[in-house]
């Protein structure tokens, strides 16, 4: 790997950074991300940097605030210090799902962040499964959005059989995405519609698409609470299904997520490494994490060499 190329990594994922690094064949470069009395943020890259390639490694997980002033004030120090080229390698993009105003007098907070991550000085971004795809127009600088789905793949095949298996959306809005890994296992397509008949009364689960006997595989972008996971595994078994699988990007688990799941119908939550796990995650009995570094890695090696990426969206 040519010498030109730095890694550095912010402190939200320094597991998934140290994969990438030994992906690449690389040291980490040199930095101190630490805070001061006040728990201001301070940086230092302590190797020369002039006229490199710079890869700044950095979910915007929780605490989303500090992990995204992390990547913008080392975005800074890397341009004061003349890095040729310096791009985000964002695995999580946090604040994504503020992506639009759904009511009147509401932020459109995935903008905000792209403007804040462009106007520190990255020159190009690197992602996984954005929330919705239109967020890569919100950065006027070149935005990779890396896949998760070939990943996911190889461990389907690995470990489930899919002759019996059903993929399931957990809601409408993630129909694209969950057709687009039952198309690559070659299994059929179910969906999770979640309606209120009345204001005030619960909210209903309907099933579109027969799941009895099946192994279904929910497939979403984000865990967070755990709810819409949990309610529509609920939902698959009382209609029949046999086991309720779920391959999810990013494992978020806030709160009491991770017990929920843990308690769960679930067989399996499998997650990727694109936010760090908590000891609890790696404790839970029911959730695996696959590592997407080589990916990454693949795509930083790539990126550094101005070749194409879009093989590895196969
Ligand atoms: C929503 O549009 C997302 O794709 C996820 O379904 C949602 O963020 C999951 O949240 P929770 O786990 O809190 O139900």
């Amino acid at each position: 790997m040519a010498e030109a190329i730095k890694i550095l990594s912010g402190n939200s994922n320094r597991a998934l950074t140290e994969g990438i690094a030994a992906y690449l064949g690389l040291p980490l470069t040199k930095a101190q991300v630490r805070r001061f009395a006040d728990m201001e943020i301070f940086v230092e890259i302590q190797e020369n940097v002039r006229g490199k390639d710079t890869f700044i490694i950095q979910s915007t997980s929780f605490p989303a605030n500090d992990h995204l002033m992390e990547l913008l004030i080392m975005t800074d120090a890397l341009r004061r210090s003349s890095a040729r080229r310096i791009t985000a390698v964002v695995p999580y993009f946090g604040y994504a799902r503020q992506d639009r105003r759904a009511s009147g007098r509401t932020p459109i907070s995935a903008k905000l962040v792209s403007n804040l991550i462009t106007r520190a000085g990255v020159d190009r971004v690197l992602t996984v499964d954005l929330h919705a795809g239109q967020i890569q127009g919100f950065f006027d600088i070149p935005t990779d959005n890396l896949f998760a789905a070939p990943v996911m793949v190889r461990d389907i095949k690995d470990n489930l059989d899919t002759r019996n298996a059903m993929v399931v959306s957990p809601d409408v809005g993630g129909v694209v995405r969950a057709r687009a890994l039952a198309k690559r296992i070659d299994a059929p397509l179910a969906i999770v519609d979640k309606r209120r008949e009345r204001a005030g009364e619960s909210e209903v689960m309907n099933i579109i698409g027969d799941v009895s006997g099946r192994s279904c595989i929910l497939v979403d972008d984000i865990v967070d609470s755990g709810g819409t996971l949990c309610n529509a595994a609920e939902a698959l078994l009382a209609k029949g299904a046999k086991e309720v699988y779920a391959y999810i990007t990013h494992g978020v688990l806030s709160g009491g997520a991770v017990a929920r799941i843990a308690s769960s119908k679930l067989k399996q939550l499998v997650i990727t490494d694109s936010i760090q796990a908590t000891e609890s995650v790696k404790a839970a009995h029911n959730i695996k994490v696959i590592s997407i570094a080589p990916l990454m890695g693949e795509a930083i090696a790539r990126t550094a060499k101005e070749e194409s990426v879009s093989s590895l969206f196969d």
